[in-house]
């Protein structure tokens, strides 16, 4: 790991050190800065998704994290197993490998989907995780990811860029599956790693230089695709296939992502409206946190740390937030009059709590425009005193991570707006 990103990742994993002022980093509320947000130039709903939401998307594309190409290829679905006594008999469990039988050097990805065993087909949660679907299912039955890995917290659950068997559950405490179930909700995961490796030349055993003319030679220029946009491709093949799913019901699928991939949810959400409904856990920069505030993460240290995630362009922002013609506010904006969330974590500063809340406050217009209430409130609620109506809120007491909690508010905002 570069020096940089090791103390990036050390300061992301260490709240309570973040907040101790140090070179470069701002956790003092007086010296965020005051630039103006760019205009959402509002004047009707038809307007907005007529002309503003395409206006906004594509400069989301050509700024931030670039476009996602056309004519990639139909994807092919096979199921390879199917458990219908899953989790103690709660769920079915399938597993859903997709691929691009036109672009055969992209090894693919493998879903693993929980359902309810019930009558009525689900609603469902998709999303992508950081350490493979052994580590999301808590089942001794579920196959090891054999892609490549980051290095994890937990001592030997992956060695040599590889995951063991000592990952297996790492990250269950993240998906609490029964509850989801319990709820009505269906589940479908995916290792992020499958679409694209996270790390600078990942991309080039992923998706993307399988499906660029120049394949692992490819320079990337302005406005053309980083790894979010790859991974958000991949939520939405995963939606192309639940679609197909009976057991699902397509109409009500929600994306969630945490972190990076809190950003990539975001990003999936934009430019996928079957989404209907939109979860932000802790995304910070480059995400749901406004980025002309000077506070924790800044677009700075973003793109030095983790260029391969955006587009090119985004770059040109580094210290120089305020030329970005669009912030976190219109990213927000673009899932309306989709129901979204955007969750904070208290001792999560480095994700720009606040920055987080405003995003949320100043997308609300957009929602009013369709008659929508977005958050009323003009400052951050209390710590875990969840807020708003089409955009909710929280700041959760904790850390950064993803909790019951969170999926709490999940499951009774998709319940309260969707009637299940
Ligand atoms: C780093 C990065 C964040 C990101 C986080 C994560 O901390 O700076 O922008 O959200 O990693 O994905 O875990």
């Amino acid at each position: 790991m570069k020096p940089t990103l090791l103390l990036l990742s050390f300061l992301a994993v260490s709240p309570a050190l973040a907040q101790t002022p140090r070179p470069g980093v701002n956790y003092d509320e007086t010296k965020v800065g005051s630039d103006p947000l760019p205009d959402l130039k509002l004047t009707t709903a038809e307007d907005w998704t007529a002309k503003r939401r395409p206006e906004i998307l594509k400069l989301f594309e050509d700024h931030v994290y670039g476009k996602t190409p056309a004519g990639i290829g139909t994807p092919k679905f096979e199921v390879t197993a199917v458990k219908k006594d899953a989790l103690n008999g709660l769920a079915t469990r399938k597993f859903i490998h997709i691929s691009l039988p036109n672009r055969s050097s992209w090894p693919g990805m493998d879903v693993m989907l929980y359902l309810p065993n019930a009558e009525k087909a689900a609603p469902c949660f998709v999303g992508l995780s950081f350490v493979g679907n052994q580590a999301v299912s808590p089942e001794p039955d579920v196959p090891i990811s054999t892609r490549w890995m980051r290095p994890s917290k937990v001592k030997g659950a992956v060695i040599d860029g590889r995951a063991t068997e000592a990952s297996r559950g790492n990250s269950s405490s993240r998906w609490p599956l029964e509850m989801i179930l319990k709820r009505g909700f269906a589940v479908a995961t995916c290792y992020y790693g499958d679409i694209e490796p996270d790390h600078d030349d990942g991309w080039k055993d992923g998706l993307r230089a399988a499906v660029s003319p120049d394949g692992a030679s490819t320079v990337w220029k302005d406005g053309e695709w980083g790894a979010i946009g790859a991974w958000a491709w991949g939520l939405s093949r995963m939606a192309d296939y639940l679609q197909t799913d009976p057991q699902i019901d397509g109409q009500h699928l929600a994306v969630i992502g945490h972190s990076r991939l809190g950003k990539t949810s975001l990003w999936a959400g934009a430019q996928d409206e079957r989404f209907g409904f939109v979860i932000s856990n802790n995304s910070g920069e480059g995400g749901a946190a406004l980025m002309r505030r000077d506070y924790g993460e800044t677009t700075a240290i973003i793109t030095k740390a983790f260029p391969h995630w955006f587009t090119h362009t985004y770059t040109r922002y580094s210290g120089n937030a305020a030329a970005c013609p669009v912030d976190a506010h219109m990213l927000i904006a673009l899932a309306a009059p989709r129901p979204i969330y955007i969750a904070s974590a208290a001792e999560d500063y480095w994700a720009d709590q606040k920055g987080e809340f405003l995003s949320g406050k100043h997308a609300s217009p957009v929602y009013a425009l369709f008659g929508k209430k977005g958050i009323a409130a003009d400052e951050p609620p209390a710590i875990d005193r969840p807020v708003g109506d089409f955009i909710g809120y929280h700041n959760r007491t904790g850390e950064h991570n993803v909790t019951d909690f969170d999926w709490t508010q999940y499951l009774n905002f998709a319940s309260r707006h969707w009637g299940r």
